[in-house]
């Protein structure tokens, strides 16, 4: 176990599925809450914690998006940002592509400027600090309508040399991708990457939507894929990375046993499956421990775990040189461990 952890710990590894709201710890929550002067209907970190009980995906949904609240101005977002790096550095993270949500925030007058800013501001100082080089995603919220998307979209304008993707979260069941057909066509056509959530627990329809209608160009989760052989074949054939994310899937009951999770078997399948934390400080474990309790639950050999490392630099946004520079980085350590 300790060598399994210390093998994972060493193994450069990208994470591609991190919700920078999710990693809100609640000992942060309250310094900003008392810093901002925001109310919380919480009186201690521990009556947080025991909120975390969640039977789905709306329910952590609704306390997620409450806690975004005492997010205020560009430093609170940069603080945020400086503590999940400065947490994954730990873990041997060397590259992130980070989702944010903007409209969590200017729907609450919270202006695209001071969250952008702030996590940008945080991604830059996570570089200098850790060497943790990042990307930024925008996330428009499936549960509101594609003109929100689009005034999203337009808000970002200034902002989209340094945006690298679009992606689409929040409520999925009801909101199928091609809600959003219109928004990601324009983001397409302004040079961003597209992702979408599809498959956590929307049915296999909502990810060939993402695959057809979206154009997208990775999945994320992708979980219920394996409930049609034909679009695993599809899948497998485009070498579609999935940012599946273990803990999380058991938080939210999309699976009852990490013993069950689908991970291994996606690899099976040859699908490219990488291994994410989504929303570390609700989900209790960031990106090491991820990997460390599914590498147990599910049996992980040493050339899966290599594998996983591998996708999730193959499966990122990264130019070509930096891909092949982090590779080489994979296949040394693994020449040397
Ligand atoms: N927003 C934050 N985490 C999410 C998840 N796992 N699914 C959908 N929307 C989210
Ligand atoms: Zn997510």
């Amino acid at each position: 176990m300790t060598d399994l952890s210390a093998f994972i710990r060493g193994l450069p590894k990208a994470e591609l599925h991190l919700h920078i709201e999710g990693s809100l710890e609640p000992e942060l929550m309250f310094e900003l809450a008392r810093r901002n002067r925001v109310a919380l209907p919480f009186k201690t970190v521990e009556e947080v914690r025991t909120a975390y009980a969640f039977s789905n995906l709306q329910d952590f949904l609704d306390i997620y998006y409450q806690g975004a609240q005492v997010l205020l101005t560009e430093e609170d977002f940069q603080d945020l940002a400086m503590a999940y790096f400065r947490r994954v550095a730990a873990d041997g993270c060397r590259h992130v592509e980070l989702f944010f949500d903007p409209q969590t925030h200017t729907d609450r007058g919270v202006p695209f400027q001071v969250a952008v800013d702030g996590l940008l501001a945080g991604m830059k100082a996570a570089e200098g600090a850790f060497g943790i080089t990042s990307k930024l995603i925008l996330c428009y919220l499936r549960h509101l309508d594609e003109d929100a998307a689009f005034a999203t979209l337009k808000a970002a304008e200034p902002w989209l040399d340094r945006i690298t993707g679009v992606g689409l979260d929040s409520s999925e069941v009801g909101h199928p991708p091609s809600k959003f057909a219109r928004v990601f066509k324009a983001s397409r056509e302004r040079g961003l990457k597209l992702v979408a959530h599809a498959g956590e627990e929307g049915p296999p329809e909502y990810v060939w939507e993402a695959l057809d209608i979206l154009g997208v160009d990775r999945i994320d989760h992708g979980n219920r894929s394996l409930e049609d052989a034909r679009l695993v074949e599809r899948l497998a054939r485009e070498g579609m990375t999935l940012t599946v994310c273990p803990l999380s899937n058991l938080k939210l009951c999309v699976v009852d046993d990490l013993k069950v999770h689908p991970l291994k078997r996606m690899l099976g399948l040859g699908l490219h499956a990488t291994v994410n934390s989504d929303d570390p400080a609700y989900f209790g474990g960031y990106l090491g421990e991820n990997w460390t309790a599914s590498a147990t639950a599910v049996g992980l050999t040493r050339d899966e775990l290599v594998t996983l490392a591998r996708n999730s630099f193959e499966g990122s946004f990264l130019g070509e040189a930096e891909k092949a520079q982090y590779l080489a980085a994979v296949d040394a350590y693994v020449a040397a461990n």
